[in-house]
Protein backbone atom coordinates (compact mmCIF):
# COMPACT_ATOMS: atom_id res chain seq x y z
CA UNK A 1 0.00 0.00 0.00
CA UNK A 2 1.54 3.49 -0.82
CA UNK A 3 2.44 5.83 2.07
CA UNK A 4 0.48 9.43 2.39
CA UNK A 5 3.70 10.65 0.63
CA UNK A 6 3.61 8.35 -2.61
CA UNK A 7 -0.24 9.45 -2.58
CA UNK A 8 0.68 13.16 -2.47
CA UNK A 9 3.68 13.01 -5.03
CA UNK A 10 1.64 11.33 -7.47
CA UNK A 11 -0.51 14.24 -7.75
CA UNK A 12 2.35 16.91 -7.62
CA UNK A 13 0.62 18.10 -3.91
CA UNK A 14 2.64 18.94 -0.77
CA UNK A 15 1.95 17.58 2.44
CA UNK A 16 4.24 18.70 5.12
CA UNK A 17 5.00 18.41 8.96
CA UNK A 18 6.34 20.95 11.25
CA UNK A 19 9.16 19.28 13.02
CA UNK A 20 11.48 19.59 16.18
CA UNK A 21 15.37 18.91 16.03
CA UNK A 22 15.03 17.49 18.76
CA UNK A 23 12.74 14.72 18.31
CA UNK A 24 14.12 14.08 15.31
CA UNK A 25 17.70 13.53 16.69
CA UNK A 26 15.97 11.10 19.81
CA UNK A 27 12.86 9.37 18.46
CA UNK A 28 13.45 7.02 15.05
CA UNK A 29 9.64 6.37 14.90
CA UNK A 30 9.22 10.12 14.57
CA UNK A 31 12.02 10.42 12.37
CA UNK A 32 10.78 7.69 10.36
CA UNK A 33 7.51 9.05 9.68
CA UNK A 34 8.42 12.53 8.82
CA UNK A 35 10.25 10.69 6.33
CA UNK A 36 8.47 8.06 4.77
CA UNK A 37 4.78 9.83 4.84
CA UNK A 38 5.38 13.43 4.01
CA UNK A 39 7.54 15.46 1.50
CA UNK A 40 7.41 18.81 3.04
CA UNK A 41 8.98 20.03 6.27
CA UNK A 42 8.51 23.44 8.23
CA UNK A 43 11.14 23.47 11.43
CA UNK A 44 8.44 24.55 14.00
CA UNK A 45 10.68 26.91 15.84
CA UNK A 46 14.09 26.50 15.12
CA UNK A 47 14.25 29.48 12.68
CA UNK A 48 12.66 32.09 14.55
CA UNK A 49 14.71 34.39 15.99
CA UNK A 50 14.44 33.90 19.49
CA UNK A 51 16.07 30.13 19.11
CA UNK A 52 18.43 31.50 16.31
CA UNK A 53 19.96 34.70 18.29
CA UNK A 54 20.98 33.60 21.71
CA UNK A 55 22.97 37.43 22.20
CA UNK A 56 22.69 40.40 20.23
CA UNK A 57 25.74 39.60 17.58
CA UNK A 58 25.50 35.20 17.72
CA UNK A 59 23.54 32.99 15.80
CA UNK A 60 22.81 29.16 16.56
CA UNK A 61 22.08 27.46 13.79
CA UNK A 62 22.03 23.62 14.75
CA UNK A 63 18.48 23.10 15.43
CA UNK A 64 17.62 24.71 11.85
CA UNK A 65 20.33 23.08 9.93
CA UNK A 66 19.45 20.04 11.36
CA UNK A 67 15.96 20.24 9.99
CA UNK A 68 16.96 21.45 6.66
CA UNK A 69 19.37 19.22 6.05
CA UNK A 70 16.72 16.37 7.04
CA UNK A 71 14.68 18.42 4.13
CA UNK A 72 16.96 18.15 1.67
CA UNK A 73 18.57 14.51 2.43
CA UNK A 74 15.06 13.05 2.04
CA UNK A 75 14.30 15.17 -1.17
CA UNK A 76 11.52 17.72 0.84
CA UNK A 77 10.03 21.01 -0.01
CA UNK A 78 11.55 23.13 2.86
CA UNK A 79 9.62 25.61 4.24
CA UNK A 80 11.50 28.69 6.45
CA UNK A 81 9.70 30.14 9.41
CA UNK A 82 9.60 32.53 9.89
CA UNK A 83 11.63 36.42 10.06
CA UNK A 84 9.93 38.52 11.21
CA UNK A 85 7.28 38.12 14.23
CA UNK A 86 6.30 39.68 17.12
CA UNK A 87 6.52 36.44 19.24
CA UNK A 88 9.97 33.84 20.58
CA UNK A 89 12.20 37.13 19.94
CA UNK A 90 15.43 36.49 21.55
CA UNK A 91 15.33 37.21 25.75
CA UNK A 92 18.22 40.22 25.39
CA UNK A 93 15.34 41.78 23.45
CA UNK A 94 13.59 42.70 26.05
CA UNK A 95 16.19 44.89 27.82
CA UNK A 96 17.87 46.25 24.62
CA UNK A 97 17.30 50.00 24.74
CA UNK A 98 17.51 50.21 20.75
CA UNK A 99 16.49 53.82 18.46
CA UNK A 100 14.68 53.01 15.12
CA UNK A 101 17.36 52.88 12.97
CA UNK A 102 19.44 49.83 15.13
CA UNK A 103 15.96 47.70 15.37
CA UNK A 104 16.00 48.80 11.60
CA UNK A 105 19.81 47.46 10.33
CA UNK A 106 19.32 44.47 13.10
CA UNK A 107 16.32 43.12 11.46
CA UNK A 108 17.97 44.10 7.75
CA UNK A 109 21.07 42.09 9.09
CA UNK A 110 18.88 39.64 10.27
CA UNK A 111 17.30 38.42 7.54
CA UNK A 112 20.37 38.99 5.34
CA UNK A 113 21.88 36.46 7.30
CA UNK A 114 19.62 33.58 7.91
CA UNK A 115 17.72 34.11 3.95
CA UNK A 116 21.87 33.90 2.66
CA UNK A 117 22.68 30.82 5.11
CA UNK A 118 19.53 28.52 3.30
CA UNK A 119 20.19 30.35 0.10
CA UNK A 120 20.11 26.70 -1.87
CA UNK A 121 18.14 24.77 0.78
CA UNK A 122 15.01 26.98 1.99
CA UNK A 123 12.55 26.98 -0.82
CA UNK A 124 9.95 29.59 0.78
CA UNK A 125 9.80 31.71 3.52
CA UNK A 126 6.91 33.08 5.92
CA UNK A 127 8.97 36.38 5.71
CA UNK A 128 6.26 38.04 8.01
CA UNK A 129 4.12 36.45 10.38
CA UNK A 130 0.80 37.42 11.69
CA UNK A 131 1.18 40.97 11.56
CA UNK A 132 -2.61 41.76 11.55
CA UNK A 133 -4.29 42.12 15.00
CA UNK A 134 -8.15 39.79 15.19
CA UNK A 135 -9.76 43.34 14.05
CA UNK A 136 -8.05 43.99 11.09
CA UNK A 137 -5.46 46.63 12.49
CA UNK A 138 -2.05 46.35 12.05
CA UNK A 139 -0.63 44.38 15.19
CA UNK A 140 1.47 47.04 17.39
CA UNK A 141 4.76 45.19 17.44
CA UNK A 142 8.19 45.98 18.05
CA UNK A 143 8.69 46.31 14.19
CA UNK A 144 5.32 48.13 13.44
CA UNK A 145 6.53 50.77 16.39
CA UNK A 146 9.93 51.53 14.65
CA UNK A 147 9.48 51.25 10.71
CA UNK A 148 5.31 51.71 10.52
CA UNK A 149 3.55 49.58 7.85
CA UNK A 150 6.78 49.69 5.55
CA UNK A 151 8.50 46.93 7.81
CA UNK A 152 6.85 44.71 6.20
CA UNK A 153 8.07 46.15 2.55
CA UNK A 154 11.61 46.29 3.76
CA UNK A 155 11.41 43.00 5.27
CA UNK A 156 10.48 41.35 1.69
CA UNK A 157 13.06 43.34 0.12
CA UNK A 158 15.88 42.13 1.80
CA UNK A 159 14.54 38.48 2.02
CA UNK A 160 14.47 39.12 -2.14
CA UNK A 161 17.97 40.80 -1.99
CA UNK A 162 19.82 37.67 -0.82
CA UNK A 163 17.12 34.75 -2.87
CA UNK A 164 15.63 35.80 -5.67
CA UNK A 165 14.53 32.19 -6.07
CA UNK A 166 12.86 31.40 -2.49
CA UNK A 167 8.87 32.35 -3.04
CA UNK A 168 8.27 34.91 -0.19
CA UNK A 169 5.00 34.74 1.97
CA UNK A 170 2.86 36.46 4.07
CA UNK A 171 1.38 34.01 6.82
CA UNK A 172 -1.12 34.24 9.04
CA UNK A 173 -4.00 32.22 11.44
CA UNK A 174 -7.59 33.15 11.65
CA UNK A 175 -8.30 34.32 7.98
CA UNK A 176 -8.67 30.99 6.35
CA UNK A 177 -12.02 31.60 5.60
CA UNK A 178 -13.69 34.89 4.39
CA UNK A 179 -14.19 36.93 7.67
CA UNK A 180 -13.18 40.13 8.86
CA UNK A 181 -9.48 39.25 9.02
CA UNK A 182 -9.00 37.64 5.89
CA UNK A 183 -10.16 40.79 4.40
CA UNK A 184 -7.93 43.10 6.32
CA UNK A 185 -5.10 40.44 5.16
CA UNK A 186 -6.40 41.29 1.38
CA UNK A 187 -6.29 44.85 1.45
CA UNK A 188 -2.70 44.54 2.99
CA UNK A 189 -1.74 42.31 0.41
CA UNK A 190 -3.05 44.31 -2.10
CA UNK A 191 -1.20 47.57 -0.47
CA UNK A 192 1.79 45.56 -0.69
CA UNK A 193 1.20 44.58 -4.56
CA UNK A 194 0.65 48.03 -5.62
CA UNK A 195 3.78 49.42 -4.14
CA UNK A 196 5.57 46.43 -6.40
CA UNK A 197 6.73 44.64 -2.90
CA UNK A 198 7.95 41.35 -3.99
CA UNK A 199 5.41 39.15 -2.33
CA UNK A 200 4.82 35.51 -3.71
CA UNK A 201 2.08 34.35 -1.60
CA UNK A 202 -0.07 34.36 1.83
CA UNK A 203 0.08 31.10 4.01
CA UNK A 204 -3.16 30.29 5.79
CA UNK A 205 -2.27 28.65 9.05
CA UNK A 206 -5.67 26.60 9.52
CA UNK A 207 -5.35 26.03 12.96
CA UNK A 208 -8.77 24.68 13.40
CA UNK A 209 -9.40 24.34 17.12
CA UNK A 210 -12.86 24.97 17.86
CA UNK A 211 -14.13 26.75 14.85
CA UNK A 212 -14.21 25.36 11.40
CA UNK A 213 -13.79 27.26 8.85
CA UNK A 214 -16.50 26.75 6.42
CA UNK A 215 -14.98 25.17 3.28
CA UNK A 216 -16.84 27.01 0.63
CA UNK A 217 -15.83 30.24 2.17
CA UNK A 218 -12.25 28.64 2.31
CA UNK A 219 -12.00 27.67 -1.13
CA UNK A 220 -13.47 31.45 -1.76
CA UNK A 221 -11.04 33.13 0.39
CA UNK A 222 -8.05 31.56 -1.42
CA UNK A 223 -9.24 31.75 -5.11
CA UNK A 224 -9.40 35.68 -4.49
CA UNK A 225 -5.83 35.82 -3.14
CA UNK A 226 -5.03 33.98 -6.19
CA UNK A 227 -6.33 36.32 -8.63
CA UNK A 228 -4.33 38.94 -6.72
CA UNK A 229 -1.35 37.24 -8.43
CA UNK A 230 -0.69 35.45 -4.83
CA UNK A 231 -0.01 32.01 -4.32
CA UNK A 232 -1.74 30.24 -1.49
CA UNK A 233 -0.29 27.53 0.71
CA UNK A 234 -1.69 25.79 4.17
CA UNK A 235 0.71 26.45 6.35
CA UNK A 236 0.26 24.98 9.84
CA UNK A 237 -3.14 22.36 9.85
CA UNK A 238 -4.12 20.96 12.93
CA UNK A 239 -7.98 20.05 14.21
CA UNK A 240 -8.92 19.93 17.50
CA UNK A 241 -12.32 20.75 19.18
CA UNK A 242 -13.36 22.59 22.71
CA UNK A 243 -12.61 20.54 25.39
CA UNK A 244 -15.94 21.23 26.57
CA UNK A 245 -17.71 20.85 23.44
CA UNK A 246 -16.58 17.53 21.66
CA UNK A 247 -18.76 16.15 18.39
CA UNK A 248 -19.59 12.62 19.50
CA UNK A 249 -17.10 10.81 17.42
CA UNK A 250 -14.28 13.27 17.49
CA UNK A 251 -11.96 10.98 15.68
CA UNK A 252 -14.55 10.90 12.34
CA UNK A 253 -15.60 14.07 12.62
CA UNK A 254 -11.90 15.26 12.48
CA UNK A 255 -11.29 12.91 9.29
CA UNK A 256 -14.12 14.24 7.71
CA UNK A 257 -12.57 17.70 7.94
CA UNK A 258 -9.05 17.30 6.95
CA UNK A 259 -10.73 15.34 4.19
CA UNK A 260 -12.72 18.60 3.07
CA UNK A 261 -10.32 20.97 2.94
CA UNK A 262 -7.67 18.61 1.20
CA UNK A 263 -10.06 18.49 -1.48
CA UNK A 264 -10.74 22.31 -0.92
CA UNK A 265 -6.87 22.43 -1.69
CA UNK A 266 -7.18 19.95 -5.00
CA UNK A 267 -10.15 21.97 -6.17
CA UNK A 268 -8.23 25.25 -6.08
CA UNK A 269 -4.93 24.45 -6.67
CA UNK A 270 -3.40 25.25 -3.79
CA UNK A 271 -0.77 22.84 -3.86
CA UNK A 272 0.97 22.54 -0.07
CA UNK A 273 -0.80 22.16 3.28
CA UNK A 274 1.80 21.31 6.65
CA UNK A 275 0.51 20.08 9.25
CA UNK A 276 1.68 21.36 12.27
CA UNK A 277 3.49 18.35 13.36
CA UNK A 278 4.01 15.01 12.83
CA UNK A 279 2.00 12.89 15.59
CA UNK A 280 0.19 13.87 18.44
CA UNK A 281 2.58 13.32 21.15
CA UNK A 282 4.75 16.21 19.08
CA UNK A 283 1.15 19.18 18.91
CA UNK A 284 2.10 22.21 20.51
CA UNK A 285 -1.44 22.01 21.96
CA UNK A 286 -0.03 19.86 24.41
CA UNK A 287 2.02 22.49 26.03
CA UNK A 288 1.54 25.66 24.85
CA UNK A 289 0.11 28.22 27.77
CA UNK A 290 -3.56 27.66 28.21
CA UNK A 291 -4.38 26.31 24.95
CA UNK A 292 -3.87 23.17 26.51
CA UNK A 293 -7.01 23.34 29.31
CA UNK A 294 -8.88 24.76 26.25
CA UNK A 295 -8.48 22.59 23.49
CA UNK A 296 -8.31 19.00 22.99
CA UNK A 297 -4.74 17.76 21.89
CA UNK A 298 -4.78 15.03 19.23
CA UNK A 299 -5.20 17.29 16.25
CA UNK A 300 -2.71 15.65 13.53
CA UNK A 301 -2.48 12.42 11.36
CA UNK A 302 -1.09 10.07 13.52
CA UNK A 303 -1.26 8.98 17.18
CA UNK A 304 0.74 9.37 20.16
CA UNK A 305 2.00 5.78 18.70
CA UNK A 306 2.74 6.77 15.51
CA UNK A 307 -0.34 4.77 14.38
CA UNK A 308 -2.12 6.23 11.38
CA UNK A 309 -5.55 7.64 12.84
CA UNK A 310 -8.57 8.06 10.46
CA UNK A 311 -7.38 11.47 9.53
CA UNK A 312 -4.82 9.93 8.02
CA UNK A 313 -6.80 7.89 5.53
CA UNK A 314 -9.22 10.44 4.64
CA UNK A 315 -6.07 12.87 3.53
CA UNK A 316 -4.57 9.98 1.45
CA UNK A 317 -7.97 9.01 0.37
CA UNK A 318 -8.09 12.29 -1.02
CA UNK A 319 -5.50 12.59 -2.48
CA UNK A 320 -5.50 9.44 -4.32
CA UNK A 321 -9.30 9.77 -5.03
CA UNK A 322 -10.79 6.82 -2.99
O1 LIG B 1 13.07 25.21 23.62
C1 LIG B 1 12.72 25.72 24.90
C2 LIG B 1 13.37 24.93 25.95
O2 LIG B 1 14.76 25.08 25.84
C3 LIG B 1 12.85 25.40 27.31
O3 LIG B 1 13.38 24.60 28.30
C4 LIG B 1 11.33 25.33 27.36
C5 LIG B 1 10.76 25.84 28.67
O4 LIG B 1 9.61 26.61 28.48
O5 LIG B 1 10.82 26.12 26.34
C6 LIG B 1 11.21 25.67 25.06
O6 LIG B 1 10.71 26.54 24.11
C7 LIG B 1 9.32 26.44 23.83
C8 LIG B 1 9.17 26.04 22.39
O7 LIG B 1 7.81 26.11 22.01
C9 LIG B 1 9.67 24.62 22.10
O8 LIG B 1 8.89 23.67 22.78
C10 LIG B 1 8.71 27.81 24.08
O9 LIG B 1 8.71 28.10 25.45
C11 LIG B 1 7.30 27.85 23.54
O10 LIG B 1 6.82 29.18 23.63
C12 LIG B 1 7.29 27.41 22.11
O11 LIG B 1 5.96 27.42 21.63
C13 LIG B 1 5.84 27.52 20.22
C14 LIG B 1 4.97 28.71 19.88
O12 LIG B 1 4.78 28.78 18.47
C15 LIG B 1 5.59 30.00 20.35
O13 LIG B 1 4.76 31.06 20.15
C16 LIG B 1 5.20 26.25 19.69
O14 LIG B 1 6.08 25.15 19.89
C17 LIG B 1 4.89 26.40 18.22
O15 LIG B 1 4.15 25.30 17.77
C18 LIG B 1 4.08 27.65 17.97
O16 LIG B 1 3.88 27.78 16.60
C19 LIG B 1 3.07 28.89 16.18
C20 LIG B 1 3.63 29.35 14.86
O17 LIG B 1 5.00 29.64 14.96
C21 LIG B 1 2.86 30.57 14.33
N1 LIG B 1 1.44 30.30 14.28
C22 LIG B 1 0.85 29.79 15.51
C23 LIG B 1 1.59 28.54 15.99
C24 LIG B 1 0.93 27.94 17.21
O18 LIG B 1 0.99 28.81 18.30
Amino acid sequence: EQTLREAATNRDFRIGAALAARALRSDPSYWKAARNEFNAVTPENALKMGPLRPSPHTYDFTDADAIVDFGRENDMYVRGHTLVWHNQKPEWFQAWDYTDDQLRKFLRDHIHTVVGRYRSSIDAWDVVNEAVADDGTLRETVWYDALGEEYLDLAFQWAREVNPEADLYYNDYGADAINEKSDAIYDLLERLLERDVPIDGVGLQFHALAGRPDPESVAENIRRFQDLGLDVQITEMDVANAVDDQPEDPLAEQADYYREIVEVCLETDCDTLVTWGVHDGSTWLRNFKDFSKRYTDDPLLFDDGYEPKPAYDAVKGALSGT
